[in-house]
């Protein structure tokens, strides 16, 4: 299919936005400061900002040449680069990631959006136990969740049906910076509070006896490959409807920058946020951080209703740009490699992720089933984001790194990424992290956390 019928960015700029707004989802403002909160604060900052700069950057620079060499989907990238191969699979293992994923985002999404309701109307109590039983009824009750979690993706299929320029590129424009700027205000607001000094200390004093074992560098890594949007193709799919004009190396840096610090200012919201609570214990708070804890502080702030749901704002429009480019690389793969026609693409795979998304939708309660599987004892949404984020991505990554150091090489790899003369300065160190640091980094930290599970 020739690349003008598939579509391209309009702009540099527009295509940054779009891939930042990609990042830029729950993953930073949900899954950064709670797993900050469980694994230590400072140190595990410092660790997922190695991850970020060693390992992750140079596989998403690795994502968008390969992307933008075969102006194809992640399967069909992988095919058009070595034919006749198995490869083709490591472009599988990301479509079916980006349903997976997608399946359990449009749930916690949808959380997100009904927040914003509750916390403008005020009712959310102030008093720990009475938020957090507030939380357990509401995901516990099915219609209501379902309902949620379509409205989600029935939004982000809207979009998708407007294309890369008109539908996501034009969508991440416009919410791109109200995103940023609405955090912006919040992040003021937090550390203004009284406490917030206690909250800054835990989030930025390193304490190293904590953060060093594989648990936590696994967490680290597989939070920095989520939060960028890596290992299951969804940059790859972005980085094909780039055009040769546009530079990479500077293209990718861009985008890390913004996603991580979004994630950084997502922190300076949070921890001075919730030390402003008497009784506040990062470490104990889990996911309910920002559904139990965040919601009882908005109950007391004055002005806490328009606080409150301006922040369920942010994280409900930070989780819709970033679940368009989930469905998108599903959706890419239908029309590129089996020649769908788009709309009829993002419908089917809307239907599909819905379907998958029914039991994240119950694990909360609403199905017992669902809520303690048989066998593994875990709710099925836990089950789901422990198999994608801390498996499936990273092992997405190591395909990437490997793929494009040993099997398609660097020098080809470099021919796409200088195109027109593009500014790359650090190339050899690229080539040298792909090949070595980033295979052994993330298999390494896989098979920790293997044996960790199983011992
Ligand atoms: N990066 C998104 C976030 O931080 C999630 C995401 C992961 C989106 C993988 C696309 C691909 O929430």
């Amino acid at each position: 299919m020739a690349m003008s019928d598939r579509g391209t960015w309009g702009s540099r700029f527009g295509f940054v936005l779009a891939a930042s707004g990609s990042a830029v989802g729950l993953g930073n403002i949900w899954g950064f400061p709670t797993k900050v909160g469980q694994n230590g604060g400072g140190a595990f900052v410092l660790v997922y900002l190695a991850c970020v700069i060693f390992i992750c950057l140079p596989i998403l620079i690795a994502e968008l040449a390969i992307g933008r060499r075969t102006s194809s989907d992640p399967v069909g990238a992988y095919s058009k680069l070595r034919p006749g191969t198995r490869w083709w699979m490591a472009g599988g293992l990301g479509v079916a990631a980006g349903f997976g994923v997608l399946s359990f985002y449009s749930v916690i999404a949808g959380w997100a959006l009904a927040y914003i309701w509750f916390t403008a109307i005020g009712t959310v109590s102030s008093d720990a136990l009475e938020s957090a039983a507030f939380f357990t009824e509401f995901t516990g009750r099915a219609p209501i969740n379902l309902l949620l979690t379509f409205v989600m993706l029935a939004s982000t299929a809207g979009v998708l049906l407007g294309g890369i320029r008109s539908g996501i590129e034009r969508v991440s424009k416009l919410l791109m910076p109200v995103l940023a700027l609405l955090l912006i205000i919040l992040a003021i607001r937090a550390v203004t509070l009284p406490g917030a000094a206690e909250g800054l200390a835990y989030y930025l004093k390193p304490d190293f006896s904590k953060a060093l074992n594989f648990g936590t560098l696994n967490a680290a890594l597989g939070q920095a490959f989520f939060s960028l949007s890596l290992g299951l193709g969804t940059m790859l799919v972005y980085g094909s409807y780039l055009t040769k004009r546009e530079g990479i190396a500077r293209a990718a840096i861009m985008v890390v920058a913004v996603d991580t610090s979004l994630a950084l200012l997502a922190g300076f919201m949070i921890f001075p946020s919730g030390f402003s609570i008497p009784g506040f214990d990062p470490s104990a708070t889990g996911p309910g951080l920002i559904f139990i804890v965040l919601p009882q502080l908005f109950a007391t702030l004055p002005g806490g209703q328009f606080f409150g749901a301006t922040f369920f704002i942010l994280l409900t429009v930070a989780a819709l740009t970033s679940a368009i480019s989930l469905l998108e690389v599903p959706v890419a793969h239908l029309i590129d490699s089996h020649g769908w026609k788009r709309t009829r693409a993002v419908l089917i795979v809307m239907i599909a992720t819905f379907a998958l998304a029914i039991p994240s939708a119950l694990a909360n309660g609403a199905s017992d089933f669902f809520t303690h599987l048989p066998v593994i004892g875990l709710d099925f949404l836990t089950v789901m984001i422990t198999v994608w984020n801390d498996f499936a991505l990273p092992m997405g990554g190591l395909f990437t790194a490997v793929f494009v150091g040993y099997v398609w090489r660097i020098d080809n790899a470099l021919e796409e990424l200088l195109a027109e003369q593009a500014w790359f300065p650090g190339r050899q160190l690229w080539g040298m992290l792909i090949r070595y640091a980033c295979p052994a980094a993330i298999f390494l930290i896989i098979f920790g956390t293997l044996r960790g599970m199983i011992t």
